[in-house]
């Protein structure tokens, strides 16, 4: 059976402060038989590391394409598996769209990530103009296709893909169920077409755009929707809980 799993992306949110006190209350509210991962600001790593429950999993929201040296500011695939981080975001919108992250970056990062045994959540997702103009599967695929053309079958194993559609990021529009299975359909379809029927079956792939948990159970009631990845609503301790338990009961 994949893994099921509601991931929350903090983005550049949170003082150091702040990053306290909603890890002691996602602890606090957390059971344990749920499981999640918070993708935090670097800074706040190894702290939040040593404040969580065992089942609340510290990760990183970013990494660079360059094993080491001279890139200021960048944090390396090394650094990140030198403080016991599992999960890292590569691909994000946001990443490919204000900082200009070509799909081309994108397989360089996660050979990167696969190299320091990293798992990256792999983001894909259409802009609204690719939605509306109809052409949004074979968009999806081909950032993908770029994105994993030298992956092998077995480090398939640690990926997690996240399908965002852009227009709904943040904007509290929300893909519809229908919507967002359409196209996690398609990318075990294309996945079963590039590697095997096992790699897709098995691999996980989240729902990201606006989850909260009025709409969570909609969304995680999708055959092919195995989780999600939340920006706002996991900033709120409750609400963000409250998405982890949808996915975990159902
Ligand atoms: P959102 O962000 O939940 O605030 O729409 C999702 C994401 O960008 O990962």
């Amino acid at each position: 059976m994949r893994k099921k799993i509601v991931i929350g992306n903090w983005k550049m949110n949170t003082s150091f402060k702040e990053a306290l006190l909603l890890t002691e209350e996602i602890n606090t509210l957390i059971t344990k038989e749920m499981e999640t991962v918070i993708l935090v600001p670097f800074t706040h790593i190894k702290s939040l590391q040593e404040k969580c429950n065992a089942n609340v999993i510290v990760g990183a929201q970013n990494v660079s394409q360059f094993e080491n040296g001279a890139f200021t500011g960048e944090i390396s695939a090394e650094i990140l598996e030198s403080l016991c981080v599992e999960y890292v975001t590569i691909g994000h919108s946001e990443r490919r769209t204000i900082f200009a992250e070509s799909n081309k970056i994108i397989a360089e990062k996660l050979a990167i990530a696969l190299k320091y045994k990293l798992k990256p959540v792999l983001c894909c997702g259409e802009a609204l103009e690719i939605r509306k103009n109809g052409t949004y599967i074979s968009f999806v695929e081909n950032q993908l296709k770029d994105s994993l053309q030298n992956v092998s079958e077995s480090e398939m194993q640690n990926i997690i893909i996240a399908y965002e559609p852009i227009w709904a990021i943040g904007t509290g529009e929300t893909a519809s169920a229908t919507q967002a299975q359409e196209v996690h359909l398609s990318i075990r379809n294309l996945l079963e077409k590039l590697y095997n029927k096992e790699v897709a079956q098995n691999i996980t792939i989240l729902y990201g755009g606006s989850v909260k948990a009025s709409n969570a159970k909609e969304l995680f009631s999708e055959t092919d929707i195995d989780g999600a990845l939340v920006g706002g609503a996991s900033l709120n301790a409750k609400s963000f809980v409250e998405i982890i338990k949808i996915n975990h009961e159902l």
